[in-house]
């Protein structure tokens, strides 16, 4: 029983540690994001009838909004709708309502989507709550009511109030704020505890983040029951970035009749990065050849990849007193911490930035044109982990300019190596051993972009 216990707690701790990752890789994302994903595919679309006509737009003047709100949202610098909003943006402001379940991967504009039709819908001269929206997570929130001010700043009447654990109103309050966010354990409290809330007056609900919601222990629950407190004729709209089976599978349970449309995912391929490898004794011979390559390609930018954070930390005291600038991303910072070290490297005040492995899942940095794997990239089970690999290292298709990649290699990890080459071989070029005479062909052709 002891073993048992103690084995859960441990799964436990495990699993906590990775939703906080989900939702703190999620705001970092958005903080870090200042424009929209362009996506080329294609949106596919289920419609809960199939026999309706499908509108899309491809201007913000075709769905004839309140004027106040068009200004708002040319005042973000929105000049046309995104991908994602020429479809969902008319079936959300459809007359009758309709409800909604949308993938598309974040910052593809989904936010910006359910608050134009949350604010669509608002009726500003009525002082009750009448749109309400699920976040995972008080930041995520906060995010969301910020877009909200924003593109609602003309929209005079128009307020957003957030139920999140802090903000405490007294009992018997009425809340007068048209539009509500927030957490689904404080919604919750809201709703029954402290009944500041009238549920069956919420015309538009919203679930955001749902992929990061259900992996929230009780946020599942929690989101079920307030949604059956909701009214028959209230609009429903759930976002995810992502669409495991899992997710779908709550959307439809949460989302009755639901229109759905995806988008998907840009396609990583690993074809135009010429990838090499350094076979290495020591750290202080990875170094060596760290200082070999860098002394002689100095276009673009890097990213180097360390295991733990002491290892990030010791190379870049290395870099430093060496003359680099370099910047390090690592665990011990805070969300905001990381985002504002990744807008300097975005903005190229550092030329190479050190990380480990857990913060930079999230980055995207188009203008890095050299990767190096201090250690190649495993799984707890120290077996290749081809997936961090890819994102590392790969480019979407259509950005396709050319990379390069260097693998710094223990002897004993070679087998690594070849299972990841093995592993994309059919998508990928060789993993070549590096030599020095190759040098300038590569410089040439990273010249050349
Ligand atoms: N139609 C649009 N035109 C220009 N920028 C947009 C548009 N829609 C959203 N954005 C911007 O793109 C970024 C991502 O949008 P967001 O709605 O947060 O995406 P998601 O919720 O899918 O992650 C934000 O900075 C947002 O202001
Ligand atoms: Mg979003």
């Amino acid at each position: 029983g002891g073993i048992t216990k103690l084995v859960q707690s441990i799964q436990l701790i495990i699993r906590i540690y990775w939703l906080l990752d989900l939702a703190e890789n999620s705001l970092l994302n958005k903080l870090i994001r200042k424009s929209l994903v362009e996506s080329n595919h294609q949106v596919e679309v289920l419609q809960r009838d199939p026999s309706s006509p499908l509108f899309s737009v491809k201007t913000f003047e075709e769905l004839h909004l309140k004027k106040e709100l068009l200004q708002g949202i040319y005042e973000m610098g929105f000049n046309r709708p995104s991908k994602i909003q020429e479809t969902a943006l008319p079936m959300m402001l459809a007359d009758p309502p309709q409800n909604l379940i949308a993938q598309s991967q974040s910052g593809t504009g989904k936010t910006a989507a359910f608050v134009l039709a949350m604010l669509s819908r608002v009726n500003g001269a009525e002082k009750f709550p009448q749109c309400l929206c699920l976040a995972p997570t008080y930041e995520l929130a906060v995010q969301t009511g910020q877009v909200v001010e924003k593109m609602g700043k003309r929209c005079v009447n128009t307020r957003v109030t957030y139920a999140v654990r802090g903000n405490r109103i007294p009992r018997g309050t009425k809340i007068e704020e048209q539009i509500i966010i927030g957490t689904p354990g404080t919604v919750l409290d809201w709703c029954f505890k402290l009944r500041l809330l009238d549920a069956k007056k919420i015309s538009v609900f919203v679930l955001d983040e749902a992929d990061v919601m259900i992996d929230t222990q009780g946020f599942l629950d929690q989101s079920v029951r307030i949604q059956r407190t909701l009214p028959q004729d209230c609009q429903m709209l759930l976002f995810s970035a992502t669409f495991e089976d899992a997710v779908l599978r709550f959307a439809e349970q949460i989302i009755p009749d639901p229109n759905i449309i995806k988008l998907r995912r840009e396609e990583m391929t690993l074809t135009n990065i010429r990838q090499y490898y350094f076979l290495c004794e020591n750290i202080q011979d990875k170094y060596k050849a760290l200082c070999n390559i860098y002394g002689s390609i100095t276009v673009g930018q890097a990213i180097i990849f360390c295991q733990t954070r002491r290892n990030a930390k010791w190379l870049s005291q290395e870099l430093t007193r060496d003359g680099h600038k370099v910047s390090v991303l690592s665990g011990e910072l805070t969300v905001e911490q990381r985002a504002a070290v990744i807008q300097r490297f975005r903005d190229g005040k550092e030329k190479v930035l050190v990380t480990t492995n857990v913060c930079a899942r999230g980055i995207d940095v188009k203008q890095v044109t050299i990767v190096v794997n201090f250690k190649l990239p495993t799984n707890q089970l120290r077996c290749p982990d081809f997936e961090t690999y890819l994102h590392r290292i790969g480019r979407t298709g259509r950005f396709g300019k050319k990379g390069l990649a260097f693998n710094m290699v223990e002897r004993h990890n070679l087998p690594l190596l070849r299972s990841i080459e093995e592993h994309f071989s059919e998508y990928s070029i060789p993993i070549k051993p590096f030599d020095l005479s190759d040098l300038p062909s590569v410089a040439e052709e990273l010249r050349q972009g």
